[in-house]
């Protein structure tokens, strides 16, 4: 049969992150025929009766799938280099965050910045994570904090996605932190979420899921289930900030509600990761570094227990300036004694879950055509350096980038 095709990348080596029981998924297949956005077929020998459009000469390079940053608040206005000097003097996260600084400055300079002010900084750094072969990308709100200013966040994150060659995934994060006008008042703020923020976004589509600080600093355990409550009701998925500074039980709370994601988790309970086999544990090595913690996430039992684990920049202003995921891949390996293979797992295959997408993440057909093609001997390469690796080509939903 005489078969045609868009795009077919010859002479690859296959890192398919498949769970085929080979390291990295690689398989036998040397070329890929890219179809309408997807992977049509996949090839040990390339047929000779095939015609293509555009032909790709791999050289021997490897090809994996575009990796996924599942994990970002990457739209937001200012910055927060004073606090790491305050830091830096002995003072802690929390302490900041509870004398008005942390995430609240953050959200004082995102409110009075214009959609065009945010959209040109976030696209910025958005580009720096498209650079290393970022297809899909999580952006969340979160420091607005009214429904103006979330809003906005949440418009600018769907307009990154018509400006770059990314697929863009939006979380509400409207309880991120209490806006000084609710000072005292936390659960009359998440009344705000949830009785007037959330049913507005949902109505307008501009989230694809709900997310929660729950935290000493953030909300309380019975705070974070109103908001998932509500979230459940608008038909929206629920993911979490949980354990990131202290044990509240989040984590288990948030697997109650089918979380797609448990997210940082250092102080999560061995006794409690059986609770999540349903929902993915994301680790944030980036904050973990940046804040100086020391307690890590219970790796080995959510190894053993096989809860599958991403891995995220979770690139913020805060507590997480870092717009490198191949640079937290490496963290994550150094830090948290990861493999690099769960690494790799934890930016493709695992991150796809953790947004719910199950059409990306692997190399197999059928699925999304976002590839990168990488100039390097082994997949472990791209996570061994820091700062070594670029994509030698990128394609999202089939298109050349
Ligand atoms: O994921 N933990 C809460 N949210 C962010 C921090 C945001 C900030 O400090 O601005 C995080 O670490
Ligand atoms: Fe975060």
């Amino acid at each position: 049969m005489h078969d045609t095709f868009d795009t077919v990348i010859t002479n690859v080596r296959i890192a398919s992150m498949a769970d085929n029981g080979q390291p990295y998924g690689t398989t036998s297949h040397t070329a890929v025929g890219i179809r309408s956005g997807k992977i049509a077929a996949l090839f040990e020998e390339l047929p000779a009766d095939i015609s293509a459009t555009h032909t790709v000469d791999g050289n021997g390079q490897w090809l994996l799938p575009g990796l996924i940053d599942c994990h970002t608040h990457l739209i937001y206005a200012g910055d927060r280099a004073n606090e790491f000097e305050m830091r830096l003097q002995g003072i802690s996260y929390a302490e900041i965050a509870k004398q008005g600084g942390g995430i609240k400055s953050t959200v004082k300079a995102t409110r009075q910045a214009s959609e065009k002010a945010l959209f040109d900084s976030a696209k910025q750094r958005a580009e720096r994570l498209l650079e290393e072969g970022v297809t899909t990308l999580e952006i969340k709100s979160g420091y607005g904090l009214d429904l103006d200013t979330e809003r906005r966040m949440l418009k600018v994150a769907r307009q990154l996605e018509d400006a770059l060659p990314v697929s863009v995934r939006t979380t509400f994060l409207g309880a991120h932190a209490l806006p000084a006008e609710y000072s005292n008042d936390a659960d009359g703020y998440i009344s705000l979420v949830c009785d007037t923020m959330l049913p507005d976004i949902a109505a307008n589509k501009l989230a694809d899921a709900v997310d929660v600080f729950c935290e000493s600093i953030g909300f309380t355990p019975a705070q974070t289930e109103r908001v998932f409550q509500a979230a459940k009701a608008h038909g929206l998925p629920v993911k979490a900030h949980v354990e990131q500074l202290s044990d509240l039980k989040g984590a288990v709370l948030a697997a109650n509600y089918d979380a797609l994601s448990v997210d940082h988790i250092e102080y999560l309970a061995e006794e409690d990761v059986g609770h999540l086999k349903d929902t993915v544990a994301v680790l944030l090595p980036g904050a973990f570094y940046y804040l100086h913690e020391t307690q890590k996430p219970p790796i080995e039992a959510l190894r053993k227990q096989g809860i599958p684990m991403a891995v995220a920049t979770d690139l913020n202003p805060g507590s997480s300036p870092l717009a490198s995921l191949l640079t937290a891949m490496n963290m994550a390996c150094v830090l948290f004694a990861i493999t690099p293979e769960e690494a790799l797992l934890g930016t493709t295959r695992h991150a796809a879950k953790a947004l719910g997408l199950n059409d990306r993440g692997m190399i197999d057909e059928g699925l999304r055509a976002d590839l990168t093609l990488w100039d390097i001997d082994h997949p472990a390469q791209l996570v061994y350096s820091i700062n070594g690796q670029r994509p030698k080509a990128r394609w999202v939903g089939g298109r050349h980038v």
